[in-house]
């Protein structure tokens, strides 16, 4: 592991794998949103800090208690909804021009898309979609109020739930089966502002490590990833991402 700061220069062993490069790939958690104004989930300032994930964030406490589950999405949903990407987000869709790009996201935010990433693949859902869970339909222009009126019901009579992977449900097959298939074969591979702590979504990296990528960490402290990863960044994905964008640019030449 070679470590760096805020301040490093992008080192000349990244800038030959991505003069290299034909893949570029990019796992990402709440810390590359972070600087758009979304919490992330741990560290002193996260969410589940203040709020128990078992709480809110599975099936049996939604339909114990709906709205309230109803009323803590409506409050992300709101956040997301007002907040932008940022220069991470956009320095990830600048890499497009330069390599095959996918993005694996653990966020439900929709940010990358909205920056304008081409291929995302969801891995824990998307706070912007809900399905009914008595009848499947979707329900994806869900109005988000100041105040709001409890859980949304469908026209069936079913509880309408968001569109994202709770504690103790599967992920989403294809997205997850897409992203192992583009980490294995990734010649360049960014784990981006995330703890790596859940599973199975942190398995991807590792798929990208096994494939023989070249595996770069960013975030604003040490992880688990870090013993793993050739290099890791530590400091803002909003500050080093478009560094990495530059550095990629002059090493392609572009
Ligand atoms: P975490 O909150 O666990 O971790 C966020 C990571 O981002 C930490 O390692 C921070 O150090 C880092 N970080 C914070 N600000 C940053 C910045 N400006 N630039 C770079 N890094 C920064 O979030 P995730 O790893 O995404 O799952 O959490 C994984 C999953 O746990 C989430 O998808 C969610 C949660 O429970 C579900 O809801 C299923």
């Amino acid at each position: 592991m070679k470590t760096k700061n805020a301040s490093s220069p992008i080192s000349d062993d990244l800038k030959r794998r991505l003069a290299d490069a034909r893949r570029v790939g990019f796992f990402t958690g709440a810390g590359v949103s972070a600087e758009s104004g979304i919490p992330t989930f741990r560290g002193d300032q996260g969410l589940w800090k203040r709020m128990k994930p078992e709480e809110l964030a599975n099936f049996d406490a939604f339909m114990r208690n709906p709205d309230l589950v109803w009323e803590w999405y409506q409050y992300r949903r709101k956040i997301v909804h007002d907040a932008g990407p940022n220069a991470a987000h956009r320095a990830i869709v600048e890499m497009e021009a330069l390599f095959e790009v996918e993005v694996a996201t653990q966020n439900v935010d929709n940010l990358h898309r909205r920056a304008g990433s081409t291929t995302v693949r969801e891995l824990h859902g998307n706070i912007e979609r809900n399905y009914c869970v008595e009848c499947g339909t979707r329900h994806d222009d869900i109005e988000i109020g100041e105040k709001d009126a409890g859980a949304a019901r469908c026209a069936c009579g079913g509880l309408i739930r968001p569109d994202v992977v709770w504690f103790g449900e599967m992920l989403p097959q294809s997205e997850f089966t897409r992203a192992e298939d583009f980490a294995a074969r990734a010649d360049v591979y960014f784990v981006v502002g995330t703890s790596m702590v859940v599973y199975p979504a942190a398995y991807i990296p590792n798929t990208a490590r096994v494939g023989g990528a070249y595996l770069v960490e960013v975030n604003v402290e040490p992880t688990e990833f870090s013993r793993v990863a050739a290099e890791s960044y530590f400091g803002k994905a909003g500050e080093i991402m478009p560094r990495i964008a530059a550095a990629a640019r002059e090493a392609r030449n572009v």
